[in-house]
């Protein structure tokens, strides 16, 4: 079997998986729940993963499995003179900018983890008491965030450790590397995040916080509500930046899309489920609901706060960052992976050169996006930060743009029956949903996509 094919039907559905199970789900995801009104909004999300994100990825992976190259190269082989290309190149172009800044806070994760395990996180915060005056325990555990992420030499010397991870896995190949990281990894991922549950449902008052997030308010859904569960179905199943086709092509040629798509986006959706669980249960247990649920605050103020409540809060904290740093191991060799396919079907290189080649500017790449919380704070770029600019530049522009990309391409212009042979494997098994898929691709998708990207802009 050739080196550069999944080994085995879980190991290439673990890979999937563990690429969108990442920092969007774990981090983002309640977020923008909490901001745009709970269950209401679980609920578009979830409409919006069956009736758009799963047919996506499905001409991500047609495209990537008929093209057998990298994210360009897919579009090269299928339309050979033609300019389509140019979306494959944005697609690398968004994987690359996106490593630069997300590498930075999977070594914040990494940060965070030896913190709780060292016990320094910790350190000058007695038990708290639920319900109780949380403005000092505030202040200390913004003390620490800024400590640990805002300053010049611990995040940055963090990131660096993630990258020589990162990097150690991924000159480990397809199989050896890759996959088998993900079939250890994915399912450590579901174990902690379970008894992570079983804790927090557990607590005191921890009902309201279910209720919340269960229970839907229609009355909350507004027009941005709509394209925010839009904007975070296209970021958590990773479409557009090159990752689902680039994988794909390691899929061997038996491999029923259909299925496989389905199964990443329904394990996508219970560790989302699984972390509102975690999340708004505990929040609303300990009273901290008028928290901000934003950003890194959230992870980084927040539950920490959640887990000084709780006996042993250090060993629940080691866990959650631990699973916090797997979700985003597993999705930053995928997204790395993106150029190293470039560089191997491009320029004939070794899997070793090809890694190198990528990896080498990420240590500095990084350390920009890193510094821009501290010494370079006030280095703006359309008035935001290094770190915001690219982050905004990536996800609001190029994820759109590719994608739309990609659907006009596999709608419309791609070489004829291509879907639909993929979805069939050649007419071999049958697809009772090839020409729905098709009809969302081609029309459906491409236009709720440029609403997304007007609707970023005004
Ligand atoms: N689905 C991934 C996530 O939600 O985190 C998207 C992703 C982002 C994959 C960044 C890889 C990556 F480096």
């Amino acid at each position: 079997m050739s080196k550069n094919q999944f080994g085995s039907k879980i190991g290439l559905i673990a890979a999937t998986v563990g690429s969108a199970v990442g920092l969007g789900n774990i981090w983002r995801f309640p977020a923008v729940t909490q901001a745009n009104g709970g269950a209401a909004f679980l609920l578009l999300y979830i409409g919006c993963v069956i009736l758009l994100g799963i047919p996506v990825m499905l001409a991500e992976f047609s495209l990537g499995r008929a093209g057998q190259s990298d994210a360009i190269g897919a579009f090269r082989r299928l339309a050979p003179g033609k300019a389509w290309w140019i979306a494959g190149a944005l697609g690398i172009l968004a994987s690359y900018i996106i490593t630069c800044f997300y590498i930075v806070v999977e070594g914040w994760t990494l940060e965070y983890l030896w913190q709780s395990i060292s016990g320094d996180l910790y350190a000058g915060v007695g038990r708290l008491e639920a319900g109780g005056d949380f403005s000092a325990a505030d202040a200390v555990f913004l003390g620490k965030m800024n400590e640990y992420i805002s300053t010049p030499v611990a995040p940055v010397a963090f990131t660096w450790l993630a990258i020589l991870i990162n990097l150690g896995v991924l000159t480990g190949g397809v199989q050896k590397g890759i996959e088998r990281l993900s079939n250890i990894l994915l399912p450590l991922l579901f174990v902690l995040l379970v008894a992570l549950c079983c804790v927090t449902l557990t607590l005191p008052g921890a009902g309201a916080g279910v209720e919340w997030f269960l229970k839907p308010d229609f009355s909350a859904i507004t027009a941005g509500t709509v394209i925010n569960a839009l904007g975070q179905t296209f970021f958590s199943l990773s479409l557009g930046m090159g990752i689902l086709i680039t994988y794909s092509a390691y899929y061997p040629a038996n491999t029923k899309l259909t299925p496989t798509a389905a199964i990443v986006a329904l394990m996508t959706l219970l560790v989302a489920l699984l972390t509102g669980f975690v999340i708004f249960p505990a929040v609303s247990s300990f009273g901290l609901t008028d928290h901000s649920l934003t950003g890194a605050t959230l992870v980084f103020q927040t539950l920490p706060e959640v887990f000084a409540c709780l006996p042993a809060p250090q060993l629940l904290s080691a866990m959650f960052f631990l699973l916090l740093f797997v979700a985003a191991l597993t999705s930053t060799v995928s997204i790395i992976e993106v150029s190293i396919a470039f560089c191997r079907e491009r320029f004939g290189m070794s899997r070793f050169k090809a890694c190198l080649t990528t990896i080498l500017p990420l240590p500095l790449l990084s350390m920009i996006c890193s510094l821009s919380f501290s010494s370079l704070s006030d280095f703006k770029v359309f008035g935001l930060t290094i770190f915001d600019f690219l982050d905004s530049f990536a996800t609001n522009i190029l994820l759109p743009v590719v994608s739309i990309g990609v659907c006009i391409f596999v709608g419309w212009f791609a070489p004829k029956g291509l879907l639909k042979r993929e979805l069939t494997n050649n007419d071999t098994v049958r697809s009772r949903i090839a020409g729905a898929v098709m009809f969302i691709i081609r029309y459906l998708a491409p236009v709720l996509i440029a609403l997304i990207l007007v609707y970023t802009f005004i």
